[in-house]
């Protein structure tokens, strides 16, 4: 009882201490008799980061379901991503995808048809300074929150439980690395993950594969390459390269930059994923990819040029030049190439972009959106989670 009663007192919380924009949602719950029904609802899982926060605006400018967006908001989780947002189409709620108790409330009140989970730290040299909040996230943080679902999913009955799905996101580098003549990743390739974060990333896949295997949970996963795009946090190669480009400062380019990455533009993913949450088969893997691999030598060269083009620099110097060669990553993986034949043949997916038309939209966005990065960089976009959750409430992101 005294859990109920716990588990009802945070729920409360969370909703009357969130901004106006969630207060109308506030007074739909808790779904009285003769409430009017609640249309049906998708729950996201970090969706105030870089690819949830962009599924989330995607998904509701396509007319889909209101979702309901549950974020732990870490130091790569921003509120004003989703600023604007209509507040009958999108609940967001703060909160840690590991506690039990809030993921169950939330599923037992909306009912969602589906849970798509991004939340996850996902830095790998984080990883590598500080392995733990990785584990703590990305293994046991999923472990509770495949167990919230268990749960909810095994209270549905007849159509609601057949068209209910788990969508696990993750990612190419829990296969490892490959030789520059190896064939791309397919889904059978063996996991080989070389880096703390690949490795917690792989025993997330693990679990949630086996809680469709042994539960019968009608789980999806599907492993991406690099994104890039709007909304990017700047500790990733793009928009780290761009703002340090704009800002005349070095680019840090890790051991010989000969590296190669399989780049997506972020949209391309996004449409990926509605695709595997309406066609994929429950049980099922699927690998996306955008077939654009790079050396991020030439990489950033492209970015420079770019910025160059558009927005040349006040002495007239090439970006080029603030390339500098630093310390290689430790167990830095050498190559990424995915092959996707099998979403494209199974779902119809193709990537809409080249790498070379999307990073030039990319670099467009953050010079349109210097407000946002000039909050990323100088930290006030934490303000937010201070004014309206509580100086208390940054402990937890601040330490991953
Ligand atoms: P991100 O770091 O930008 O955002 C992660 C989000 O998860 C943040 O909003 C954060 O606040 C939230 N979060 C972290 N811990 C949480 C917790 N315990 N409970 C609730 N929310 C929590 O990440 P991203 O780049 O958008 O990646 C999203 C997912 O996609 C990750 O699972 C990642 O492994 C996967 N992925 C990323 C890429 C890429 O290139 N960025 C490629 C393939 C797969
Ligand atoms: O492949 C998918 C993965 O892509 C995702 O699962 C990860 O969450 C995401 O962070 C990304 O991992 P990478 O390690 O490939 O991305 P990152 O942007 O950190 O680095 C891309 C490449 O650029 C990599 O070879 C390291 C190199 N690099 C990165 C930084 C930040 C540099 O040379 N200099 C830098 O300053």
């Amino acid at each position: 009882m005294w859990t109920t009663i716990a588990g009802w007192t945070g729920f409360f919380r969370f909703v009357v201490r969130d901004a106006a924009a969630d207060r109308c949602w506030a007074a739909l719950f808790p779904r009285l008799p003769g409430a009017p029904e609640i249309v049906m609802t998708i729950m996201v899982v970090g969706g105030a980061g870089f690819i949830g926060s962009n599924f989330v605006l995607e998904w509701l400018s396509l007319g889909l379901e209101p979702v309901v967006n549950l974020d732990k908001l870490t130091y790569a989780g921003n509120r004003t991503n989703l600023s604007g947002l209509p507040p009958d189409r999108h609940l967001f709620v703060h909160g840690d995808k590991a506690d039990r108790a809030l993921t169950a409330e939330l599923l037992a009140q909306r009912r969602p048809r589906a849970v798509v989970d991004f939340a996850a730290e996902t830095h790998v040299d984080r990883s590598i300074r500080g392995p733990e909040a990785f584990l703590t996230t990305n293994v046991l943080g999923t472990f509770h929150l495949l167990e919230a679902v268990r749960a909810y999913w095994l209270g549905l009955a007849g159509a609601e439980r057949e068209a209910f799905r788990f969508l696990q996101i993750s990612t190419d580098e829990v296969y490892g690395s490959l030789g520059p003549d190896d064939p791309a990743f397919v889904e059978e390739s063996p996991y080989a993950p070389n880096s703390p974060y690949a490795a917690s990333k792989a025993a997330a896949d693990h679990l949630t594969r086996a809680y469709g295997r042994t539960y019968g949970l009608p789980t999806l996963t599907t492993n991406c390459s690099n994104n890039y795009g709007p909304f990017q946090f700047p500790e990733k190669l793009v928009p780290l390269m761009i703002l340090n480009g704009l800002a005349g400062r070095d680019l840090p380019i890790y051991g010989d930059g000969r590296q190669i990455r399989d780049w997506l533009h972020v949209a391309d993913h996004c449409r990926a994923l509605r695709l595997t949450l309406e066609r994929g088969r429950p049980g099922e893997t699927y690998n996306i990819g955008g077939g654009q691999e790079k050396t991020n030598l030439e990489t950033v060269e492209l970015l420079c040029r770019l910025l160059d083009e558009l927005a040349p620099a006040a002495d007239g110097r090439p970006r080029r030049d603030l390339m500098r060669r630093v310390a290689d990553r430790p167990g830095h993986d050498r190559r990424y190439a995915v092959d996707f034949s099998k979403i494209a043949r199974e779902l119809g997916f193709a990537p809409a972009r080249t790498f070379e038309q999307g990073l030039r939209e990319t670099v467009e966005w953050y010079l349109g959106h210097r407000s946002w990065t000039d909050d990323v960089v100088s930290g006030a976009y934490r303000d937010w989670v201070k004014v309206h959750y509580g100086a208390a409430s940054l402990e937890g992101g601040e330490k991953s």
